[in-house]
């Protein structure tokens, strides 16, 4: 039997092992667009946008209008940019950062103390990717789960207690995030010409948006040309808020091709997920993406969802922004229901695909 235990990726990557094993090993037809990752991030091209949103709540009218629409073009283009000058202190992203390491930093048995249980739907805690397709394909990371706001619905019991600063820092910063996220939600709805309180109502507002954070943790890989951290995906949540450890990683599939994001000091990366796409029938984009890994450096993300309730909020595009020309693009569906089509479709796509990587 294979115990949970063993399958900790920072395990297998501090064995000594030079080669991965093949569950981790990507299909033939993705190998060939992963490369080093220090050396992608050098590429010039097409770059995510970093966005200066000081101004996108000021009070003079022009300013904000300036602000709002610089926003909404990048989250129409590209749904993911670098926030700059995003309000919340350098210290305080430092803090959440700093203890987040620190408890990767703890031996692994100290870690599997948080160890979540898929199985038995206890989704929060410590964990790694299980093979949950016929491909049996794995990701090269590990992760810390758990709802840091509504304040009312987390569990502290499940946060990491180690070091002393993780609760503090992680709720400061959550409560920072969530009026970053009603901010952004305004511009974007005003942007549309709707009502400045439109989008965070759709999503839920105060009471039931739920903040998840993920702790990515990404050990060396020693053949990082063969495995991908994290695989193509889009976000399903509303908004995605990331922060990282200044190691390369992420990806964006824009116009044909991988594009690697440049690591922007102080920035919050943010994406447009599915939901916003949905709900803006299709104007707001939420991008491709995916996550290389490396030899060199442990990489650390640290990713914030903000995502509607799964079964009380009906999903689709806002009948102001549908018309004759402009159909609904996306049929109604709750959020639950919209990951499990999602789930759906991926798994047809490998039943349609050809044999297996063997
Ligand atoms: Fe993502």
């Amino acid at each position: 039997m294979v115990s949970i235990t063993s399958s900790r990726v920072e395990s297998l990557a501090s064995s000594g092992i030079q080669s991965i094993p093949k569950e981790y090993v990507r299909p033939e037809e993705e190998l060939t667009s992963i490369g080093n990752v220090f050396e992608e991030e050098k590429k010039e091209g097409p770059q995510v946008p970093t966005i200066d949103i000081k101004d996108i709540a000021s009070d003079d009218k022009e300013v904000r209008a300036k602000a709002i629409e610089t926003l909404k073009k990048a989250a129409m283009e590209w749904g993911v940019m670098h926030l700059v000058n995003h309000g919340i202190p350098d210290e305080l992203t430092t803090r959440v950062k700093n203890a987040g390491a620190t408890f990767f930093e703890l031996p692994i048995e100290e870690k599997e103390k948080y160890a979540n249980d898929q199985a038995s739907g206890k989704i929060q805690g410590y964990g790694s990717r299980l093979a949950n397709n016929a491909s049996g394909q794995l990701e090269w990371e590990d992760y810390f789960f758990h709802l840091a706001y509504p304040e009312d619905k987390r569990d502290l019991s499940v946060w990491p207690q180690t070091p002393s600063d993780y609760v503090p820092a992680t709720s400061e910063y959550a409560k920072e995030l969530r009026s970053l996220a009603t901010k952004i939600m305004s511009a974007l709805s005003l942007a549309l010409g709707l009502e400045e309180d439109r989008l965070e109502k759709e999503v839920g507002g105060i009471e039931e948006l739920l903040l998840q954070m993920k702790i990515n943790y990404y050990p060396k890989c020693p053949q990082p040309e063969l495995a991908l951290g994290v695989e193509a995906h889009t976000d399903v949540s509303a908004l995605t808020f990331i922060l990282h450890n200044m190691v390369p990683g992420l990806q964006l599939f824009y116009e044909g091709k991988w594009v690697t994001a440049k690591c922007v000091p102080n920035s919050i990366i943010m994406h447009i997920g599915d939901t916003l796409t949905i709900l803006s029938n299709g104007k707001y984009k939420s991008i491709l993406h995916r996550g290389l890994v490396n030899k060199e450096k442990v990489r650390i993300s640290w990713a914030v969802f903000c995502e509607p309730p799964k079964h009380s909020i009906i999903l689709k595009p806002l009948p102001e922004l549908v018309s004759e020309s402009e159909p609904a693009e996306f049929p109604p569906r709750t959020f639950a229901q919209h990951i499990e089509y999602k789930l759906f479709r991926k798994t047809q796509e490998l039943q349609a695909a050809p044999a297996s990587k063997e």
